[in-house]
């Protein structure tokens, strides 16, 4: 059995219709439930959905031997697998904002809010810039309202998150989408079908 982990949710539907159409489907998971596991054993193959983020965990535990996560999270978290293949979906960018208006005082450290602590402190320190990071879970957009940081780095799609709450972006730190990656001990046995998949969804990956 091959064990693939999809991201619940919108990005997940979009990921397992790429599976679908490379051939490696799952009929079941299409039934209105509450599972989590779907197994085709035909083709040898299980899905399980997990909380996006947790993606590369599973992954790099071995738990799951395949999987799909954003770049966002492999740059933050770093997790030692194999990056197979840009799915070119789920696209949007890593990016610092502010209040409309804002002026950096480079005098002072930069009080800059995020859940990507990892990237940002990177980002600030090849700047060489003095930073304060206030680690947050969530609804970072809130936190420049209430002056609790001078800056956020978050992940922006339409901007129209920031764009309602009186935000703008400054500058993108990097672009994000979807990627394939692989559990490292699992590609050394499992690499021909590991690899068949690659191939299939590669066919699918629209520009
Ligand atoms: C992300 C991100 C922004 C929003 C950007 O939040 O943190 O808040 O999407 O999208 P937009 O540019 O299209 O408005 P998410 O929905 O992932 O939830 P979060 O608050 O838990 O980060």
């Amino acid at each position: 059995m091959l064990d693939i982990a999809l991201p619940k949710g919108r990005l997940g539907e979009k990921v397992y219709a790429m599976f679908e159409a490379a051939g490696f489907e799952c009929p079941s998971i299409r039934e209105e439930n509450r599972k989590l596991i779907f197994e085709n054993p035909e083709l040898g193959i299980r899905f399980f959905w997990v909380k996006p983020s947790d993606v590369a965990i599973y992954v790099e535990r071995g738990a799951a031997d395949i999987g799909v996560a954003g770049k966002d999270i492999l740059l933050e978290y770093e997790p030692d697998v194999f990056e197979m293949l840009d799915l070119n979906i789920g696209k949007c960018r890593m990016a610092v904002a502010a209040k409309k208006g804002f002026k950096d005082n480079t005098d002072t450290t930069l009080r800059v809010a995020t859940k990507f602590s990892n990237i940002a402190e990177r980002f600030y320190r090849e700047k060489c810039r003095d930073i304060d990071i206030i680690h947050l879970n969530g609804s970072i957009e809130i936190a420049p309202i209430l002056n609790l940081s001078d800056v956020i780095v978050d992940i922006v799609e339409t901007g129209k998150t920031l764009y309602e709450n009186n935000l703008e972006p400054i500058e993108t730190i990097v672009p994000i989408s979807a990627r394939l990656i692989a559990n490292k001990a699992s590609y050394q046995f499992k690499w021909e079908i590991i690899d068949k998949i690659k191939e299939g969804l590669s066919k699918q990956v629209r520009d």
